[in-house]
């Protein structure tokens, strides 16, 4: 026996190392019919881990503090070493996680990755979701650019639309009258550990979930329902190692290379990843021409402003903002179709799915701009279009005429 065996028995008879790694590794059959759609978790994966190391290192120069905060990251930015690459990698990052698990989303709508056994992988998927929003919009204040200032007040303004307890909790949000450095240091806070750590343990159950039932694949068939009499193993089956780590590397990649052309080109993608006026120091008495959010909040923005307020408060607004996103939790409940993948599925599913995503890229273009009469008109037609898909999945998926699905996965 040599000294690596030998040491590798000590260690197991005291820590499951190698059993844990032959159960999710070596060991793991997941279906052998993944293709690109298949990329973007172990992506979002990458993308956390970016997030997080880049973010412990702008966390050494930045400084939560309303006189400090905005010449700190320009600190970082001009006499740190490598301190501009940290921050455009966090900043561009950030941009990019939503890039990464909007597509990780999309493919569980187009494969019904929700459906059972799957329901828990997909909840706890919605709630990272969640979480990622809190924590993108907690970072945005943290530069204490004029729109990091503006876009809190507008967002925690929100909070009063609430009947009965909206300016108490508003005020116990920023922990002042308006957004100042309370807010800032609460926010720091919440941002640099409480939500990650949420996010982390949401990731670890999400995965968790995810190895008790197996992957879904793109035909939608359950590989387990076919496994070899003698071994047990799914006969779509392979090890996820080494087939998919492998595969997953040409995945990181190629993803590097275009984060990296983002990264080096066009960080701040002409105002999309970070916006012109957060480059302006806060200014509690100006506010800016135009206050949008971040792309990747547009949609819900857009839902925001479709909704027209009621005896002057925005809470009909803010209740379906709350209810666009509180919806994808039920999906699994919704969808009523004999099967899974898009691939078996009739033509309504079809139009519903491409209708459902040209309104949501439709709602996230109209948020980025000013609201105009014709602007809040595609908005609300869009806004309508997104909750009817949600709200008359029950009819359309159990009407629907679909193909019968395969026993086994099509290769
Ligand atoms: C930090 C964010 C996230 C990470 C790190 C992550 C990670 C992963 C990984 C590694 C997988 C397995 C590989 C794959 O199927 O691509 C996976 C599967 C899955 N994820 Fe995520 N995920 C994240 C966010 C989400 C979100 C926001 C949702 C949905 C709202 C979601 C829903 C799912 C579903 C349904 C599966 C199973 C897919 C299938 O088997 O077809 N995930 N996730």
């Amino acid at each position: 026996m040599s000294a690596l065996q030998k040491m590798m028995g000590w260690i197991d008879d005291r820590f499951p190392l190698t059993a844990t790694y032959k159960a999710h590794l070596s060991e793991y059959y997941a279906p052998k019919n993944f293709n690109f759609w298949y990329f973007f978790g172990s992506l979002a994966l990458l993308v956390l881990v970016i997030q997080i190391v880049t973010g412990i290192f702008l966390t050494m120069n930045y400084k939560p503090d309303a006189e400090l905060a905005f010449t700190s990251v320009e600190y970082i930015m001009r006499d740190v070493d490598w301190g501009w690459l940290i921050r455009y990698m966090h900043s561009t990052g950030a941009s990019m996680f939503f890039v990464v698990v909007y597509l990780h989303m999309f493919r569980g709508l187009m494969y019904g990755s929700y459906r059972k056994p799957r329901e828990l992988i997909w909840i706890f998927g919605v709630l990272i979701y969640l979480a990622l929003m809190a924590e993108a919009f907690l970072g945005y204040l943290l530069p204490w650019g004029q729109m990091s200032f503006w876009g809190a007040q507008v967002i925690v303004n929100l909070f009063a639309a609430v009947p009965f307890i909206g300016e108490d909790l508003s005020i116990w949000i920023r922990g002042d009258y308006v957004i100042s450095d309370a807010t800032l240091n609460r926010f720091f806070a919440f941002h640099v550990i409480a939500l990650p750590l949420v996010l982390i343990a949401l990731v670890a159950v999400h995965l968790v979930a995810l190895h008790e039932v197996g992957s879904n694949n793109p035909d939608g068939v359950e590989i387990k329902k076919h496994k070899d009499p003698v071994t047990h193993i799914p006969l779509d089956g392979i090890p996820f190692h080494p087939y998919y780590t492998v595969k997953d590397i040409v995945g990181v990649i190629v993803f590097l290379m275009v984060f990296s052309a983002i990264l080096f080109f066009a960080p701040e993608m002409g105002g999309y990843f970070l916006e012109a006026a957060n480059f302006v120091p806060a200014d509690p008495l100006k506010t800016p021409e135009h206050i949008a959010p971040l792309w990747y909040f547009t949609p819900f923005y857009a839902i925001l402003r479709a909704v027209p307020p009621l005896f002057g408060s925005q809470f009909p607004g803010v209740v379906a903002m709350g209810l666009s996103i509180v919806l994808m939790f039920f999906l699994p409940w919704l969808d009523r179709s004999k099967v899974k993948s898009i691939r078996y599925r009739g033509p309504i599913y079809k139009i519903m799915l491409a209708l459902f995503i040209v309104s949501f890229i439709g709602l996230g273009y109209l948020g980025l701009l000013p609201s105009t009469p014709v602007a809040t008109i595609f908005a609300q037609v869009f806004s309508v279009i997104y909750f009817l898909f949600f709200l008359l999945m029950p009819w359309y998926t159990s009407i629907d005429k679909t193909k019968p699905e395969p026993e086994r996965v099509t290769g």
